[in-house]
């Protein structure tokens, strides 16, 4: 059903998904560009992130099968966007949620959560992590503290590495939804990684439309893992990707044409160039991925089309530097 020619929705999960695609027209032709990007405003989700799909997936994957009972508690670790949505559903269908998250990943992110009925357990950083910048070592003690909540409260892990629910999610409606809505043969698609799950999905449903779409992995610079090189700097300010985890479940080798490096620095001009020039106010991510489609139509896929995702709102970022008062 499309959500917004429907008068009515029953609750707010319902209103996950059949989120606008955008083409980047301006920020194309001023960057002299040849080629369309088509922006997907992921962030137009009810929690303001891609992240609302798999929470849902998940969830309702779960009940299915009868890996999860009513009144049962939730638990996931999530760098705030799983998180986010997560709460939203278990607040719709009524379960406990408790969300896991290290103190690198910004503030708004545990307050949204805690405002949507979450327990938000925040996790402290390893030694030499930097706040703001999320590392694997990081994840690991977030990882840690997550299997102790789990066991402790007999808990459903939500947990967006494993669950297939993820990738699902993707495969059945973010890539079907790209291929509705872009109306035309779409060249390339590259995405940031995190548990790689939009990658997988999105990637799957377009080779399987048109087996000559090339897929990118975007990884950031000096954590280039999936692209088999060693980790220089597991420091960057990409929050929800680049752990440096070099084998993520849901991807399939063969859907990888290429890998793309981008700097935590071209990251957030690139975000902020999306805000000036679009009206786009997305994070970190979302530069990421534009920033490769920019490369990308530079290089290898000039004239062509290339989609990207636009994973979460640059409200999420108050607190950080990407946004300084001009
Ligand atoms: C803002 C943001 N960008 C990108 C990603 C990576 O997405 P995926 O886990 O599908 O690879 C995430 C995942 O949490 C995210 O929160």
């Amino acid at each position: 059903m499309d959500k917004w020619h429907s008068t009515l929705l029953p609750s707010a999960v319902e209103a996950i998904g059949q989120t606008p695609l955008v083409e980047l027209s301006r920020l194309v032709s001023r960057a002299g560009l040849r080629g369309r990007i088509l922006a997907k405003l992921e962030f137009l989700n009810p929690g303001f992130s891609k992240k609302d799909r798999i929470a849902r997936q998940m969830i309702e994957d779960a009940e299915a099968a009868g890996q999860l009972r009513p009144g049962q508690t939730v638990v996931e670790l999530t760098s705030g966007n799983t998180g986010t949505g997560l709460a939203i559903v278990c607040a719709v269908k009524g379960y406990h949620f408790v969300a896991v998250m290290s103190k690198g990943n910004s503030i708004e992110r545990a307050r949204m959560m805690s405002a949507l009925g979450a327990e938000v357990v925040l996790v402290d950083q390893a030694p030499g992590s930097r706040p703001g910048e999320v590392s694997g070592a990081d994840l690991a003690l977030v990882e840690r503290a997550t299997d102790r909540i789990v066991a402790e409260r007999a808990a459903f892990r939500a947990d967006q590495f494993k669950l297939a629910g993820n990738l699902r999610a993707h495969y059945l409606h973010t890539g079907p939804e790209i291929l509705a809505q872009a109306g035309c043969a779409i060249d390339g698609f590259c995405d940031f990684a995190g548990t790689g799950g939009s990658f997988a999905g999105c990637a799957a449903v377009f080779k399987e439309r048109n087996p000559a779409t090339r897929c990118f992995l975007v990884e950031p610079e000096g954590a280039a893992v999936l692209a088999g090189k060693p980790v220089t700097n597991p420091n960057h300010p990409i929050q929800g990707g680049g752990y440096a985890i070099p084998d993520l479940r849901f991807i399939n080798r063969a859907d990888i044409d290429g890998y793309i490096e981008i700097s935590g620095m071209l990251a957030a001009e690139t975000a902020r160039e999306l805000a000036r020039t679009e009206g786009i106010f997305a994070g970190f991510s979302a530069g990421a991925n534009v920033a490769a489609a920019k490369r990308l139509l530079d290089t290898e896929l000039s004239g062509g089309t290339i989609v990207v995702l636009l994973n979460d709102s640059g409200l999420k970022y108050l607190s950080t530097d990407l946004w300084a008062v001009a």
